[in-house]
């Protein structure tokens, strides 16, 4: 869960997340150097770990420790706390942004501020996300792989009515089908052997919004109980007679094509109405290159800032390379490999060179340049490399004439190529091609 992912990465304040028990979740770096733990603390009782921060059973406010003035703060939250550890002689250096971040405590990371891109069908669905976010009506979001899903659908919640309760994540995917509908819907002890009463997911988020992620992947029989539930928003728990009135915005996600998913009877068509009251498109980053560099400057910071590094830019040569890319995993796969790049550099380093690519990486940048990567496997590349190098030829060809048509005016011989005019040059330098300048 991303969530959990990026308390780690916060640097300026010491963060813990506990469960009920006061039992460590995780923390990040600083928390672990501030109170001088280590790593292997996940699972155990911070009342034992550090007495020094608890007066009898509550925590203290403020602590004095190895000549630091330390503040704490305890958010409670849905199921699980945040302790925030401020050095307050390092207070100033927090942004305020890190802290609105952190101090979500519905269970979720991101809101609209955290989506970035500028391009035009993209800011389109970013609008119409905010517009459908003020009513109750349920969404289905479907995108590619990485496209950002899950970011809207946190984004929908935190700016709806229903902020103020919890934002439940299920990944309908990874629960063994034999588990979803308990997982889902609760179940009341002795509803099969072994069963406990536990409360699902469903009723965990009254008063919130479940985000249900793979919803295709659910089996037939949860659909036919989830659709019950769209229906009268009522639940009766596995083995309970009695049902429960649920209010809860309902943001489902399908990575596929849904048309097919509904064809092969993989989701119900009944259902998919009831989810669909509102379709939410997000454009794949193949659709939305014109973001590749505002995307790669928000995560170069990220990094930066993590590794401590003193990266400011990507070179032009990596630029070129990167719009050249069709990115199958979107977002998601771009801001893998700028962490990826950024794990190679050198302190003194301020650019991001293609030399900081693995091998792997490069190897598959390099290699799409003449041809739709996006099915493709690295073993098939090999095979099309005599393919890949008579249509090099003619890709040389017809930029020579392009060139020499505008005479050497490199925007305008991309714009009637149809590719970006970082792509042109990155061309021009790949094939070596010679030509006058206007
Ligand atoms: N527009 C964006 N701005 C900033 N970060 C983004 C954007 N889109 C995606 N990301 C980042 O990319 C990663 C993947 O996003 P997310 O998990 O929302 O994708 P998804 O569509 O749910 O993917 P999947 O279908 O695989 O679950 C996250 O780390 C997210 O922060
Ligand atoms: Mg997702």
């Amino acid at each position: 869960m991303p969530y959990i992912e990026e308390l780690k990465n916060i640097s300026s304040i010491g963060i813990i997340k506990l469960n009920n028990e006061e039992e460590v979740l995780c923390m990040n770096s600083l928390a672990e150097e501030i109170l001088r733990l280590n790593s292997h603390v996940n699972n155990r009782n911070l009342k034992e770990l550090a007495p020094l921060l608890y007066e009898g059973s509550e925590l203290k406010t403020e602590i004095k420790v190895g000549g630091k003035h330390l503040i704490l703060e305890r958010h409670n939250c849905y199921k699980y706390s945040l302790i925030l550890i401020f050095n307050i002689t390092s207070v100033k250096t927090c942004s305020s942004t890190n802290i609105d971040r952190i101090m979500k405590t519905n269970g979720t990371y991101y809101s609209f501020k955290s989506i970035i891109g500028n391009n035009k069908d993209f800011r389109r669905s970013i609008d119409f996300a905010r517009k459908i976010a003020r009513n109750n009506s349920s969404v289905l979001i479907l995108g590619e792989t990485g496209t950002g899903k899950e970011l809207f659908a946190q984004s929908i919640h935190n700016a709806s009515n229903f902020s103020d309760g919890p934002f439940i994540a299920v990944n309908c995917a990874a629960i063994p089908d034999t588990l979803l509908e308990s997982v889902l819907f609760g179940t009341v002890k002795g509803a099969f052997t072994g069963a406990k009463d536990n409360e699902g997911l469903i009723s965990q988020a009254d008063n919130g919004t479940i985000f249900l992620d793979e919803i295709n992947s659910m089996n037939l029989n949860a659909q036919a109980k989830l659709l019950r539930f769209l229906q009268d928003r009522n639940i009766r728990s596995v083995g309970d007679n009695k049902q429960r009135k649920i209010s809860c915005r309902v943001i489902s996600a399908v990575n596929r094509d849904i048309e097919q998913e509904i064809k092969s009877n993989k989701l119900r068509e009944d259902l998919y109405y009831r989810l669909a009251t509102v379709t939410l498109h997000i454009p794949p980053l193949t659709q939305r290159k014109d973001d590749i560099p505002l995307l790669v400057k928000s995560f170069i910071k990220k990094y930066r800032d993590q590794f401590n590094t003193n990266i400011e830019k990507l070179d032009d040569d990596l630029l070129n390379l990167f719009m050249e890319y069709n990115w199958p995993g979107n977002v998601r796969e771009l801001e893998h490999v700028i962490e990826s790049a950024m794990n190679m550099v050198e302190p003194s380093e301020k650019t991001l060179k293609r030399i900081h690519l693995s091998t792997h990486l490069l190897q598959k940048f390099l290699t799409i340049n003449t041809s739709d990567n996006r099915e493709e496997s690295p073993e098939s590349y090999s095979s099309q490399k005599h393919l890949n190098e008579i249509l090099d030829e003619v890709e040389r060809q017809v930029i020579i004439e392009r060139l020499e048509k505008y005479e050497g005016n490199i925007t305008q011989a991309a714009k009637d190529l149809g590719i970006f005019r970082q792509a042109l040059q990155y061309r021009i330098k790949k094939h070596e091609i010679e030509y006058q300048e206007p």
